[in-house]
């Protein structure tokens, strides 16, 4: 296995945003591009490329087929369809999962044994089919989860409240989409309980849930105006592929295979976890109270439901 090689399937928006944020940040030292619109993969890759004499650190791009997988440490798949103004991310259950399936056949056949990280929508369902398929341990199947709509949650918190982003220990739990929720009891800023704080300050959390309705809206609110969202989650995906290969043990909300962490099993769902090498070290287990297991239980049926009628 290659140290630092990333393969990226899909050169759609999402990759894209994510494959440049690397001549920025630096972090990976080979990165492959593939896509099933072959001249499209070339054409992203030489655009690329002649922006390396300003890139962060030497860096290889080039574009490739699925052989490539057999010696990188990571791939990430964005490939797939994107949702349309009107649709939810559920609405693009079938066609993805026969999309997600042929692209897992095609990375394994290759020989494939490193972390696969997956953003295609719906994340939490395309996450459990990339693993079904792989049949690659559970921890090192990873999908995006609500890494993008906690970080919506802090910066949004962060504007409300006047305090740095970097302080917000706020979370975002539950499918990717509309079910998701905020366990605002085990919210902090800095060191201090947000709930704390807002009675300290006589504000009461009517304000916090309508920052976290504006979250839940945020794709859709995007999506209407610019037809697709790629900045957020292509700098998610970049902070997650580092604290992979950097080993960081950092905390983030990711998809993860449920093993009754929160009473629920048989899915993948969005969880604090550690994030080291090996991919999903240990799920974060919170103890939820009675309204947020509700919702977590809720969010999970949904899942359930999907995964039995259109993908089992
Ligand atoms: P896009 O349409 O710009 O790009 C999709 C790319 O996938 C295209 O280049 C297409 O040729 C490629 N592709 C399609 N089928 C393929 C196959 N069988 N093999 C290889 N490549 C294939 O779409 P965009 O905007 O980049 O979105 C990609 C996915 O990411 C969508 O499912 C979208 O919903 C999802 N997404 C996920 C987010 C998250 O937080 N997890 C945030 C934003 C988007
Ligand atoms: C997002 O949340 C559409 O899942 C995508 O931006």
């Amino acid at each position: 296995m290659k140290d630092r090689k990333i393969v990226l399937v899909g050169t759609g928006f999402v990759g894209m945003s994510m494959a440049y944020s690397f001549l920025t940040t630096g972090g990976i030292d080979e990165l492959v591009l593939v896509d099933v619109d072959e001249e499209k993969a070339i054409g992203e890759t030489m655009d690329l490329q002649h922006g390396l004499p300003y890139a962060r650190n030497k860096l290889i791009i080039k574009a490739g087929g699925y052989e490539e997988c057999a010696d990188a440490e990571m791939v990430v798949i964005t490939a797939g369809t994107a949702q349309k103004p009107g649709q939810t991310r559920l609405d693009m259950t079938a066609v993805n999962t026969k999309i997600m399936k042929s692209i897992t056949e095609n990375i394994m056949a290759s020989g494939f044994d490193g972390i696969l990280l997956v953003a295609s929508n719906p994340v939490d369902l395309m996450t459990y089919v990339a693993q079904q398929v792989s049949g690659l341990p559970k921890n090192r199947v990873i999908g995006s989860g609500t890494i993008l709509d906690t970080a919506r949650l802090r910066y949004l918190m962060s504007e409300y409240l006047g305090i740095s982003t970097s302080n917000i220990h706020a979370y975002i739990m539950g499918e990717h989409g509309d079910s998701s929720f905020v366990p605002w009891t085990h919210a902090y800023i800095g060191c201090k309980n947000l709930l704390e704080m807002l009675d300290e300050n006589h504000r009461d959390l009517q304000d916090l849930n309508e920052i976290y309705h504006q979250v839940q809206q945020a794709a859709y609110e995007i999506i209407n105006r610019k037809k697709s969202t790629y900045y957020g989650i292509g700098l998610s995906l970049n902070r997650l592929v580092r604290a992979i290969l950097d080993d960081e043990h950092v905390i983030l909300t990711v998809s993860c295979y449920q093993n009754q962490e929160y009473g629920q099993e048989g899915l993948y769902i969005g969880v604090p976890a550690i994030i080291t090498r090996s991919g999903v070290e240990t799920i974060i287990k919170l103890k939820l109270n009675e309204v947020d297991q509700g919702k977590f239980d809720a969010s999970c049926e949904t899942l359930k439901e999907i995964i039995n009628s259109t993908i089992a």
